[in-house]
């Protein structure tokens, strides 16, 4: 049929008449304002209405709203709110409102509605000049930004550190290929920015889990932020110091739990270990070679043509068996679960999921089938409640087995058609609040993992659990860690996952890793190793690759490569009490466990983009060999004075120093003036230590005072709630004759495995003549010692062994 002879002819799609500005509007001014209650006004404008409301003295929410009646119901982003301001003042002028809380205000102007907020000075931080929406939903703030502003966060997107520049989108999308700068979204989409100026920081989080847009390119004055569905709801977190920003954030979406240790150890994956027999022979060969390692993942070849909840018979004939083999070596299975259900009626998943209603429906009452790995598969909705414990208790099929991980995948959703999800118009049910998948899109993975974690977690009495995902949304750090999905095995993306890593946890994500020897494409031995090197000091710490790539254990590429992986994959082990200690940090203040500089020395103007070298911690500079065949690089030193960590050397800081890396050294600096922990080499985390503590002190050498508040617990279970944890303060006050260490229990509760301590004082300045009240012993054989001290003149290390005593104690050298 001619359409033209028909009214379809005049259809507005097909209008020549500029669209673009047209039916633009602003909120306009102030027609009345009010206090709705203690921590809420709201100001009914012109054009919309705006609920100004306080989560703390530090966070100020800000929400428009078209209709009369509003809501400040948030995402399961935000956590339930526990905090509000001490106390909220309000002044009004001509001009302007301004609400005031102990730390920060909020102005207000009447004639146009712009907000600025600001320190109690009168200085503003941010400041929003405009806001304007089209009549299709989508809502554009435009925020001041000058020449001087930096960004962070934003979780997972390419590029560098600084984000300056870049404009990206927050829609969680499976890109198998490829991961390069311009991409603008990724798997997971935490919609929080860090904007940074002359050392002073703030943050915007946009909790709005539909496609939503960042862009600090397009205009010189402005950096704007904008949604396509839902609602303009946004928070103003204030600083101005970087880690407030980072902590406030993660006061409002959440922070990890403590995770098992057995879960920040090494873990090998391959897409896949194709047999029982295969990952059995796998483990024996890490505990015959000697290779530290806690977990194999198994991947989609261990179901049933990939039905989740089952195992492949044939291949898999006793999986009961080989997990009891496995625990006796150590050794813990992570599987992958996929959202798909494979649509099969004779599949007990699938039939109840229909039976019972739980999958994602069309609002006219179809499934919403899409094709994944088992070919069509029909989605659980997550987003309601009795979905998510429906399919937390499906997980006693993995726990039953004494399963304690699970790898979440796919769950953006992914799906193998041209939209590369699920249809937009697909229904959730929300439980009773309906939106479409267009609305909830970046929820969805998080949505499966919470079911994951809180099943697991009821499961496995008291034991902690363990969750990966692909996909996410800001707050994911509370149920899942997150790895950074298919890369490749190129140095561009070894490299680039450092100030990915990085962001994610400045995004309150503390727990990330990438696939370490790159997933797709082919590795190298040389590729390999530096990647591994690196990847110990990720939180996250996978080597995972694709089916037909070369093989990349740690012994695929001979005795030098392997010889060194292990020399790497044991150091993480031996600094064991140091990483689980920045774990706890994390659960505890949200701060990451790999650190972009500009954390710690915010006010160096030489670190807002240095992105190819990162603390572990705050003390420790890890500098990785980012390019083939290469044996030197240049490597910052921030102020302070730096231990090379494998010769000993000082540098000053403050400087570019050329690193000689040849292939089995991989550039470290400890800070002096710092404390590390470190353990006998173990070859899983929960295997038995000699039960001594390695207390590493990086000296001065002069005066000087410094600490360490060490964090111990079992490792295992949730006991430390209920106080069965250790917190000890130790210091050191240094001088050029001598030094004191002194240590206090602020919380005793755990009797841990570590009941003597080794004390090595590096490269004091002065040689000690006395330890008091311990004889001085031979260097060799001193760990086994009781108590007692030794110095070794040419390490210029004096070691000092005692027991620590639960009522604390002192160390003086003289
Ligand atoms: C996806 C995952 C990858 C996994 C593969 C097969 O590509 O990102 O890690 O190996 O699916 O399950």
């Amino acid at each position: 049929m001619n359409l033209d002879s028909t009214s379809a002819a005049i259809h507005p799609d097909k209008t020549k008449m500029a669209t673009v500005g047209t039916n633009m509007r602003n909120i306009g001014y102030v027609r009345e304002f009010r206090k709705v209650s203690d921590y809420v006004y709201r100001f009914d404008c012109l054009n919309a209405n705006v609920a100004v409301s306080f989560v703390s003295d530090d966070i100020v929410r800000i929400k428009l709203f078209f209709v009369a009646e509003f809501s400040l119901d948030t995402t399961v982003g935000v956590l339930p709110q526990r905090t509000s301001p001490q106390e909220l003042t309000v002044h009004e002028t001509d001009a302007a409102i301004t609400l005031r809380t102990s730390t920060m205000q909020v102005v207000i102007t009447k004639d146009n509605f712009t907000l600025q907020a600001e320190d109690l000075d009168g200085n503003p931080f941010y400041t929003q000049n405009n806001v304007i929406w089209d009549n299709k939903g989508g809502v554009t703030t435009f925020n001041h930004m000058d020449s001087a502003a930096h960004f962070y966060g934003l979780g997972e997107k390419t590029s560098f550190l600084d984000k300056r520049g870049e404009r990206y989108e927050m829609w969680n999308t499976d890109v198998f290929a490829p991961h390069v700068p311009e991409i603008e979204a990724l798997y997971e989409s935490i919609p929080f920015l860090i904007h940074f100026k002359n050392g002073s920081a703030y943050g915007l989080f946009l909790d709005n889990p539909g496609k939503t847009t960042f862009d600090m390119r397009t205009m010189t004055d402005y950096y704007t932020v904008q949604n396509s569905t839902g609602e303009m709801d946004y928070y103003i977190i204030k600083g101005p110091v970087l880690k407030d920003v980072v902590k406030r954030y993660t006061d409002l979406t959440g922070r990890m739990t403590v995770p098992p240790k057995w879960s920040i150890g090494y873990h090998q994956s391959r897409y896949s270990y194709m047999s029982q027999e295969e990952v059995l022979e796998l483990a024996r060969s890490f505990r015959d070679k000697n290779i530290p390692c806690d977990v194999i993942y198994l991947d989609i070849h261990y179901m049933d043509e990939y039905r989740v909840f089952t195992f492949d018979k044939t291949r898999f004939p006793n999986p009961m068996e080989m997990m009891k083999e496995l625990r006796a070596m150590g050794m813990r299975i992570v599987p992958i679960v996929d959202p798909g259900v494979k649509q099969d009626p004779r599949y007990e998943i699938y039939k109840e999921g229909v039976l019972n209603d739980f999958f994602c429906k069309k609002i006219e009452g179809d499934l919403f089938i899409g094709p994944v790995w088992p070919g069509d598969s029909a989605f659980p909705d997550f987003t309601e409640d009795e979905v998510g414990r429906w399919w937390a208790d499906k997980h006693r099929f993995y726990t039953d087995m004494g399963i304690q991980g699970v790898w979440n995948d796919m769950n953006e959703p992914a799906v193998f058609n041209e939209s590369k999800t699920m249809d937009l118009d697909v229904i959730h049910r929300n439980n009773g609040n309906m939106k479409t998948h267009e609305e909830l899109h970046n929820l969805y993975g998080m949505l499966m993992s919470k079911a994951t974690y809180e099943g697991l977690r009821e499961q496995l009495n008291g034991e902690r659990p363990f969750v990966l995902t692909r996909a996410g949304y800001s707050g994911i750090q509370r149920y899942a860690a997150v790895w950074t999905g298919d890369n490749r095995s190129f140095w561009e993306h070894m490299a680039m996952a450092m100030p990915m890593c990085l962001n994610l946890g400045l995004s309150g994500i503390p727990f990330t890793g990438p696939d370490i020897g790159g997933f797709a494409h082919h590795t190298t031995g040389d590729l390999l190793v530096r990647w591994t090197q690196m990847g110990v000091f990720f939180p996250y710490c996978r080597n995972h690759s694709v089916l037909d790539s070369v093989r990349q254990e740690p012994w695929s590429f001979g005795p030098e490569v392997e010889n060194i992986v292990r020399e790497y994959v044991n150091l993480r082990y031996r600094l064991m009490p140091h990483l689980y200690n920045l774990f706890f940090e994390a659960s505890v203040t949200g701060m990451p466990v790999m650190r972009p500089f500009v954390l710690e020395y915010p006010n160096d103007p030489n670190v807002l983009n240095l992105c190819d070298q990162f603390l572990f911690g705050s003390d420790m500079i890890i500098a990785p060999i980012i390019r083939p065949d290469t044996a030197h690089r240049s490597v910052y030193l921030p102020e302070g004075v730096w231990h090379d960590y494998w010769t000993g050397r000082l540098y000053e800081g403050g400087q570019h120093i050329l690193a000689h890396a040849p292939l089995h050294v991989m550039p470290m600096y400890v800070k002096a003036g710092s404390l590390m922990p470190e353990q006998s080499q173990t070859h899983y985390a929960e295997e038995a230590t000699d039960g001594v503590l390695r207390l590493n002190v990086y000296g001065v050498g002069g005066d000087g005072s410094y600490g360490y508040e060490l964090y111990e617990d079992d490792g295992a279970t949730f006991a430390y709630e209920q106080g069965k944890y250790n917190v000890v303060s130790i210091g050191v006050e240094e001088s050029a004759a001598g030094a004191v260490l002194s240590y206090e229990y602020a919380h005793k509760g755990y009797e841990s495995e570590h009941s003597g301590w080794l004390v090595n004082f590096k490269f004091a300045a002065f040689e000690p003549s006395d330890v008091a009240g311990l004889n001085r012993v031979g260097a060799e054989g001193i760990v086994h010692a009781e108590s007692g001290w030794a110095y070794d003149a040419d390490k210029r290390e004096l070691l000092v062994k005692f027991a620590p005593s639960s009522a604390g104690g002192t160390i003086t050298i003289s």
